[in-house]
């Protein structure tokens, strides 16, 4: 079985699911538009949709050789807060809210692959489970999956999910053995002083003065404690302090971001960071209070899985277009499955210059050369077949 001709006469279809959801992107926990319009779809091919008592979150199961293994292929579907600025036809109708990670285009992807895993459902050698997951942008929809115990009652054994990348040609995609993306959590700091007069600061305990010592001392975390062979990063992205020149205020407020590409390195990142906080606590006399809510852990893919997938990609693309996939330090939630279920996240390429489609993923001018869409419907497809044919 090879799905390449037949996605590819799916084309017309997808890109006009993927504009339609394009111009009608809804954020996280309010797909309810999106996930309509998964349904319809599902419905209309007879593919049987889970109870799963999601909000939005859309399941589906499409059942092969009962005997054999238990797969699932994953797409996101919510958008940002990004008032689109491309032009297109298909521009975001909603103001504000845009399809601004090709989230539109993975959900268009897997319905390709759903219609076509149905039509051969008779010669599947298992079962693949659709999942359509809401809120990733906010870190809270593959949470919401495992907690209903969704991966565990199921048994699936595999997880294949893509992701648009716009560094990457459209017509190719890519894959990577281990972590290819970090684990992303946000921190924040609050340093409580005293204020005064900013002519008599010996009488006050500056805020200010103490954030900024703390911000260069944080950047000794990646320098210092770090193995050199290993990678983190630790960025302070917003300081707020004061209201006036010549007053030194009371508070003073840090928040960023921390990514490691291992557990480990996660959490040396966050001892150090509560360690650096109590060492301002007694060096300054003032209290040092870091919030560090849990984000998402890193994207390890599996890399047996990794080699299957690529495998797999190979015959839709040809050898030359499935490109080793080089890691990054965004985040994904799709972690929070990995920590569960052995799988691989990938990479569907997405650029084309002369068109002009450059830009980044998260900025109001992304876009996607839509022949990614039957490429990454054909991938999904074959990666599921190949890995049940095993
Ligand atoms: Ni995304």
């Amino acid at each position: 079985m090879n799905f390449a001709e037949e996605a590819r006469s799916m084309q017309e279809m997808l890109r006009e699911f993927r504009r339609d959801i394009h111009m009608y992107p809804e954020l996280p926990m309010e797909e309810f538009r999106t996930s309509g319009k998964i349904k319809n779809f599902l419905k209309e091919n007879n593919i049987e949709i889970l109870p799963l008592n999601l909000p939005t979150t859309v399941v589906a199961v499409i059942r092969g050789e009962e005997s054999r293994k238990r797969i699932a292929l994953k797409a996101d579907m919510d958008a940002l807060q990004i008032q689109e600025q491309t032009n297109a036809e298909y521009a975001s109708r909603n103001e504000g809210v845009m399809h601004a990670c090709g989230h539109d285009v993975h959900t268009a992807c897997l319905i390709g692959a759903a219609a076509m895993l149905k039509r051969h459902q008779k010669e599947l050698q298992g079962t693949v489970y659709l999942i359509f997951q809401a809120a990733e942008e906010n870190l809270c929809g593959a949470k919401q999956i495992i907690e209903t115990g969704f991966f565990s009652d199921e048994k699936i054994e595999e997880i294949f999910s893509i992701h648009t990348n716009t560094s990457i040609e459209a017509g190719k995609v890519a894959f990577m053995r281990g972590a290819s993306q970090a684990s992303a959590d946000m921190m924040t700091i609050h340093i409580h002083g005293k204020g005064g007069h900013g002519a008599f600061p010996n009488t006050t305990v500056d805020p200010v003065y103490i954030a900024s010592q703390l911000i260069c001392q944080i950047q000794s975390i990646v320098s210092r404690n770090i193995d050199p062979i290993q990678t983190g990063v630790v960025s302070v992205c917003k300081m707020t302090a004061g209201t006036s020149g010549n007053i030194i205020p009371e508070n003073a407020e840090l928040s960023g971001t921390y990514r490691a590409m291992t557990p480990q390195v996660r959490e040396l990142i966050r001892e150090r960071l509560k360690s650096l906080c109590r060492g301002i606590e007694i060096g300054y006399g003032c209290e040092c209070r870091a919030e560090l809510p849990d984000g998402c852990p890193p994207i390890i893919n599996d890399p047996v899985l990794a080699d299957t997938a690529k495998k797999a990609c190979s015959r839709v693309l040809g050898e030359e277009n499935v490109l080793e996939l080089s890691p990054a330090m965004v985040g994904d939630d799709m972690g929070f499955i990995l920590e569960k279920v052995p799988g691989v996240l990938g990479a569907l390429g997405v650029r084309n210059e002369k068109k002009g489609i450059v830009h980044g993923n998260h900025t109001p001018y992304f876009d996607v050369d839509e022949e990614c869409l039957w490429i990454g419907a054909a991938c999904m497809a074959q990666m599921a077949w190949d890995s049940l044919a095993k």
